[in-house]
């Protein structure tokens, strides 16, 4: 049987895009991780914002408040200040709130376990799944909408979301490697940003292009189906 992640996790080893909050795939085979506050700045700020637009917003925010700590402490209206452009103001009013529970219930460490994650404000399973992935090595699967397109293609799966979200959920969770699950988890979403793109996808270089079932089938252009809002 052929190695799903492995021959995904080998194409990230060359093509991962580098981010500020990120640590590439070579130092992470040397044991380093990332930040667990900045991973966890990154996926909030990345929660309704594009990759190119939070570049700048998280160094700002890291310059500032380099550690939860002084995040918790920091005064509010600067905060709103600083989150300005950003959009979806709900997002810098949980940001504060979870810094300040990081401090209050957990003395300022982020926890590294998916539940004890789910707990923060703000923090739902999207971006518990994320830290405890990216920050932590957790063996959790990562299903934004990267992955939902990545996972209906490479299954040829018709069913139109939001309803086979959890079957997307299944098929994801079965190709999470035991050995690197954070760099697998940054893999499919740098692919679907990338390679298997909502439009034009670039097949022709996609590390799954052998294993693809829609491409096979000639239907990568109408997936992921979706029922209309
Ligand atoms: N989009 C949201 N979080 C991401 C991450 N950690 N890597 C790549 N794309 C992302």
């Amino acid at each position: 049987m052929r190695d799903l992640s492995a021959e995904l996790l080998a194409w990230y080893d060359i093509h991962a895009r580098s981010m500020p909050w990120r640590v590439g795939p070579a130092d992470r085979k040397a044991g380093v991780l990332p930040d667990p506050y900045a991973v966890w700045m990154s996926e909030v700020m990345l929660q309704q914002t594009t990759v190119a637009a939070v570049r700048d917003y998280h160094r700002k925010f890291m310059g500032l408040w380099p550690t939860v700590g002084a995040l918790a402490a920091a005064d509010d209206a600067q905060v709103m200040a600083a989150w300005a452009g950003l959009g979806y103001y709900a997002r810098a009013r949980n940001l504060l709130k979870c810094a300040r529970a990081v401090v209050s219930d957990h003395g300022g460490v982020f926890p590294g376990d998916y539940e004890t994650l789910l707990t923060l404000p703000g923090v739902g399973p999207y971006t518990a799944a994320a830290i405890a992935a990216i920050a932590f090595d957790q063996p959790e699967t990562v299903v934004d909408g990267n992955v939902e397109r990545v996972m209906a293609r490479l299954y040829d799966i018709h069913v139109p979301l939001p309803g086979s979200k959890p079957l997307l959920t299944d098929r994801a969770r079965d190709l999470t490697p035991l050995a690197r699950p954070g760099d697998y988890a940054q893999a499919v979403m740098d692919l679907g940003a990338t390679i298997c793109t909502p439009r034009s996808p670039a097949c022709g270089i996609c590390p799954w292009r052998g294993p693809c079932a829609a491409r096979a089938a000639g239907t990568v252009a109408e997936l992921p189906k979706k029922i209309p809002k």
